[in-house]
């Protein structure tokens, strides 16, 4: 949690950007059940943390023109044998800034007051059934009873328009916090790197990247890729149980989260610490890629500018290999290279790994601003069965990904430190 004079600025913005006599509802996570009655760890929704600072289940904040109210568990030492300790209601007002705290239980019974001759509601809708419906036959109930002088909302906007516009621009101390994270990063993919040896597991590498993550007060961003041979060309690979093979790479796709902000890294390496003349070529026209598209993460360009330029190196490199044939401009326009390269270059970093925040205003791709935050991660990825490749070419996938800060000038990558370059990856192996 940030300094509480954060949170509270926050929600003063948020009021700022309310229309008049609107009411805004905003929700705590729930809790994600594993199975049965084991639940995962407990993660606060983002935008809920970003407007409170508050990181328990059960919650929900209420912003009017007037007031911020919040509604949460009290405390009850008996659930808090099992549960584990409560903030409670007493302490919410002086602990979070907020101008009122009530009991959780009493939230539905209010609701209708709430809504009492408001016009709007922003509400986050198309998360959780039950919240919109009680809200809708709320709104409902006040509009049938319109003879008595009373009104209810008659529109619903969707929350993201007002905070994903907010949290797409990070403040000094995000960015801090994501420099933590990439740091703690840099430290699990060196030392996944340096664990990684012939006959192992893939998931014992994911479990050296955990420990990382975990002894710095982190944990894994998401699920760790750890995806040896082959497996790279799966994008989404975290099965993590295939051997590693002499001769092989390893893709890892790894990244601590902590204090609710992230990283997200993908280095890719050879197993044996020396990559071999197939592997080198791929590599050097990914890193080119990548390194074109980096160069266009600045205030003059768009995420679009950055993706176009590194798809037009990957579309050259595969040209020059002869995996595709044609001119640069029938590839690009045919999209050959999409066999080859299928995603795109990069999305923004925050709170969520993907996190929010248009990418276009109206039609146009939106132009880079200071203080935003975004990966650039070109790959190539060459089928297991492709015919166009020579043998040795086949069923190599590398991505290579990094977390960019945009700023006047250029671009500062946050995880430029994580070794890259294939000197530098040989070196750091064979050291
Ligand atoms: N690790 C998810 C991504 O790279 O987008
Ligand atoms: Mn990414
Ligand atoms: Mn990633």
């Amino acid at each position: 949690m940030q300094n509480i004079e954060t949170y509270i600025k926050r929600r003063l913005r948020l009021m700022e950007s309310m229309e008049p006599d609107s009411v805004l509802f905003l929700f705590s996570a729930p809790p994600a059940r594993k199975s049965n009655d084991v639940f995962h760890p407990f993660r606060q929704d983002s935008d809920f943390f970003y407007f409170t600072g508050f990181d328990e289940e059960s919650a929900a904040l209420v912003i009017t023109g007037e007031s911020t109210t919040l509604f949460l568990r009290d405390k009850n030492p008996e659930q808090e044998t099992w549960g584990g300790l409560r903030l409670g209601v007493d302490s919410a007002v002086e602990r979070l800034g907020v101008s009122e705290a009530h009991n959780i239980d009493k939230f539905q019974d209010k609701v209708q007051a709430i809504l009492k001759n408001r016009k709007t509601i922003y509400h986050r809708f198309g998360y959780d059934p039950k919240r919109d419906a009680l809200l809708l036959e709320s709104a409902a109930e006040l509009l049938k009873r319109t003879r008595n002088g009373e009104f209810g909302p008659t529109r619903i906007i969707h929350l993201s328009a007002l905070t994903h516009e907010m949290r797409i621009i990070k403040s000094a101390e995000e960015i801090e916090q994501i420099r933590e994270c990439a740091l703690i990063t840099k430290e699990a993919h060196e030392s996944a790197m340096s664990a990684a040896r012939a006959g192992m597991v893939e998931y014992e590498l994911e479990a050296e990247l955990l420990r990382v993550f975990k002894r710095h007060g982190g944990t894994d961003a998401y699920p760790s890729i750890v995806a040896a041979g082959e497996n790279a060309c799966i994008l989404h690979y975290i099965r993590n149980d295939s051997p590693l093979r002499d001769g092989d790479l390893v893709l890892i796709d790894a990244a601590a989260e902590r204090g609710l902000l992230n990283a997200d890294v993908t280095r890719t390496f050879p197993v044996n610490g020396r990559f071999n003349p197939e592997q080198k070529a791929l590599y050097e026209i990914v890193l080119a890629a990548q390194r074109g598209a980096i160069a266009r993460m600045t205030t003059a360009h768009t995420m679009d500018d950055a993706h176009d330029e590194a798809v037009r190196i990957i579309a050259q490199g595969l040209i020059d290999l002869r995996f595709v044939s044609g001119s640069l401009d029938e590839v690009l326009e045919n999209k050959l290279y999409r066999k080859y390269f299928m995603h795109r270059t990069g999305h923004w970093l925050g709170m969520d790994v993907h996190d929010v925040g248009a990418y276009h205003i109206g039609d146009a791709p939106r132009r880079l601003v200071a203080g935003m935050v975004a990966t650039v991660e070109p790959g190539l990825y060459i089928p297991v069965d492709d015919d166009r490749a020579p043998p040795p070419f086949r069923g190599i996938g590398i991505r290579i990904e990094d977390d960019v800060l945009i700023r006047e000038g250029s671009p500062e990558v946050l995880t430029e430190f994580i070794p890259k370059e294939i000197s530098a990856i040989e070196s750091f192996m064979n050291r």
